[in-house]
């Protein structure tokens, strides 16, 4: 055990397990060691440690890689958690030069900074994976630059926009949510080591030449913050559940449009699943579990800030239960995103359905807008506008249907030029105001799209 002679029995089993934390935290071997390795030169600079003593226990902790590495590796009762593996490892690997390592070190700075690294990492790998599922989107939006399709609000037919919009509308909270895991990520890049345990090391290092050596951006200002400070992992769990949460919206709507009532969109049958019981069945599961997953993923992100609510200062054993659910986050969205990618990428547009889901009381807006064009004031041409649609619907005609005779009734400011607002792609390209739905405005969308993909 670390702490050798302070105690004169062994721990129950039972809490031994639990203070264990070697099944989860195994993964940041990889930190536990490039840390170290950092470390070992940081005593060696501060002169705590001769050169060739640096060296060896850099080269013993590269010899240790490998054994960790290998997922059947088995730790021995007594490895605890990652820290104590490695330096039992190291010990094994060059003798009793090992026990100097930990020489100015507590495990407090030495996980703080380990996560830290092994967050900045993660980050790294979110992007790239948000990335690659932005260009999926931004590729299907570019197919359908032009298509006309119903859009919604309330879930109830709304305004005609087009599919490349409507995709377009699901790549911008992919951009914001990868700004989110890179400004996770700075926070993340500040550096605890040299805290100690939570007062300072009384050794005189070069704490900003180990931010050099590890990649962090500036050191950790407090000592006694530097060991209890989460908050990086809180915003790594934010910008996943943010994330998760987006990607809920998007498979909602594809499981709407690919469903048998909108049909606008067919899901390859590689991202679907049958029934057991009902062969007729082509289930959206890859859509669902996405949408599902928010669920655990906010879950996550309240639980770990459940778990940091009201700590003392400094260290306490409550920051183990830090690691868990940042690890299952970055899994389940690596999971989940190139799923989603691959599903968007080989989705079917159905053009047919969609225009035949576009009716004329869909520019009904513009019925209005016509009347503004002469003259009227805004409010009261949406009044007349919403007496053509309920005389329409009275008629049991379509709104375009309506006679001039009719309209004139109604208002005497129709005119024959009436009949143009119907026109499905001169309604579409009215809408060329910046961010708008006409083809121009999305062709203009779609540029700044791949500009963002190219600086990303
Ligand atoms: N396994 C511990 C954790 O993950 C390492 C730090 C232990 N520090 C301590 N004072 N017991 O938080």
């Amino acid at each position: 055990m670390l702490w050798g002679s302070r105690m004169g029995k062994d721990q129950d089993p039972a809490f031994a397990h639990l203070n264990a934390s070697f099944s989860f935290d195994r993964r940041l071997y990889r930190e536990d060691i490039d840390a170290s390795q950092a470390w070992a030169r940081a005593l060696d600079r501060a002169q705590v440690l001769t050169e060739s003593e640096a060296e060896t226990i850099i080269v013993g902790l590269d010899e240790i890689r490998p054994t960790l590495a290998d997922p059947a590796f088995e730790p021995l009762e007594t490895d605890e958690d990652i820290h104590t593996a490695v330096e039992r490892l190291l010990t094994e690997r060059i003798g009793s030069l090992a026990g100097k390592l930990h020489t100015g070190r507590s495990r407090n700075d030495q996980v703080a900074t380990d996560f830290r690294l092994w967050v900045m990492r993660a980050c790294d790998r979110m992007g790239d994976a948000v990335q690659n599922l932005a260009l999926s989107v931004m590729q299907s939006a570019q197919a359908g630059v032009n298509l006309p399709m119903p859009g919604y609000t309330h879930t109830r037919p709304a305004q005609p926009v087009t599919w490349g919009h409507w995709m377009l509308s699901a790549f911008w909270p992919l951009i914001r949510g990868r700004e989110r895991f890179a400004r996770a990520r700075a926070s993340a890049a500040v550096l605890p080591l040299g805290a100690a345990a939570l007062a300072g090391t009384t050794y005189p290092i070069d704490r900003k030449a180990i931010a050099n050596d590890l990649g962090f951006d500036s050191v950790s200002p407090n000592s006694i913050d530097a060991v209890s400070d989460r908050d990086f992992a809180v915003e790594f769990l934010f910008a996943a559940a943010m994330l998760g949460v987006s990607l809920s919206r998007v498979a909602e709507g594809l499981i709407l449009f690919s469903g048998p009532e909108y049909g606008f969109v067919e899901l390859d049958e590689a991202y679907t699943s049958g029934s057991s019981l009902m062969p007729q069945k082509r289930n959206p599961d890859a859509l669902e579990l996405t949408r599902g997953k928010a669920g655990r993923l906010v879950g996550h992100l309240t639980g770990l800030l459940m778990t940091l609510k009201g700590l003392p200062s400094a260290y306490d054993k409550d920051l183990q239960e830090d690691k868990q659910p940042v690890f299952d986050a970055h899994d389940t969205l690596l999971e989940v995103l190139p799923v989603l990618g691959g599903l968007i990428t080989t989705l079917e547009l159905r053009p047919e359905r969609m225009a035949a889901a576009i009716s004329p009381d869909m520019l009904s807006t513009d019925l209005a807008d016509y009347l503004v064009g002469k003259g009227l004031p805004f409010r009261e041409a949406h009044n007349v506008a919403g007496r053509v649609v309920r005389v329409a619907e009275e008629k049991q005609v379509a709104l375009d249907q309506l006679p001039l005779k009719e309209l004139q009734e109604i208002d005497d400011r129709f005119q024959r030029d009436v009949a143009e607002i119907f026109n499905l792609e001169a309604a579409l390209a009215r809408r060329n105001v910046l961010g708008g739905t006409a083809p121009s405005a999305v062709k203009t969308q779609l540029d700044a799209a791949k500009e963002m993909l190219n600086t990303g």
